[in-house]
């Protein structure tokens, strides 16, 4: 009837993408269901949540797609990114190295989707400041030469982990 077809213009698919561990598993579960899985296993394959979302008065459906950092567990590529209107680049602050691969990352994005997909670089595991290996500096200019939206957050303790999803939604909307 009208009201699905209706809700049905308003479904945003949205991959998360970065390197094994760096938690975007539990960015979306923390999103999705407000859990936390403090010894989750790396994903295997795809997953995804559908989440309505209220934006301006409007409902929205994000389908948020989930899949491996690790290149051998990981679902075939294209078919990942195919119709893909909104990313979530995510590193562990506390890991430079998760830092240093966003490079390859927003390589691979661009190769299988759309230049205009709304990307946010997201800097992970706030929580764990003593650790720090990306200042915010980094991070922000990073984002911002590569025409970015940049939030840092994290799961563990829920630090912007709404915002960043919304910001993307909304920029889509
Ligand atoms: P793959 O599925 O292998 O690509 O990894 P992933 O990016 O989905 O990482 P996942 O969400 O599975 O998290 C990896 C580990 O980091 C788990 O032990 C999580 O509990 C932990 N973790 C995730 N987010 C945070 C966070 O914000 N803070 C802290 N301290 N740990 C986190
Ligand atoms: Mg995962």
């Amino acid at each position: 009837d009208g009201e699905e077809e209706q809700s049905q213009d308003y479904l945003f698919k949205i991959v998360m993408i970065g390197d094994s561990a760096v938690g975007k598993s539990n960015l979306l579960a923390r999103f999705a269901r407000d859990e936390f899985y403090p010894n989750s296993k790396s994903t295997i394959g795809v997953e995804f949540q559908t989440q309505k979302m209220v934006i301006d008065g409007k409902e929205i459906k994000a389908q948020i797609w989930d899949t491996a950092g690790q290149e051998r567990f990981r679902a075939v590529t294209s078919a990942y990114y195919r119709g893909a209107v909104g990313a979530l680049l995510v590193y562990d602050i506390s890991r430079r190295q998760t830092f240093e691969s966003v490079s390859r990352w927003l390589n691979e994005l661009h190769t299988h989707s759309d230049m205009n997909v709304v990307t946010i670089l997201v800097g992970n595991k706030t929580d764990l400041a003593n650790d720090r290996e990306v200042t915010t500096a980094e991070g922000k200019a990073l984002a911002e030469a590569q025409g970015l939206f940049f939030m840092e957050t994290s799961a563990l303790d829920s630090y912007n982990v709404r915002a960043a999803f919304q910001t993307v939604v909304k920029e889509i909307y």
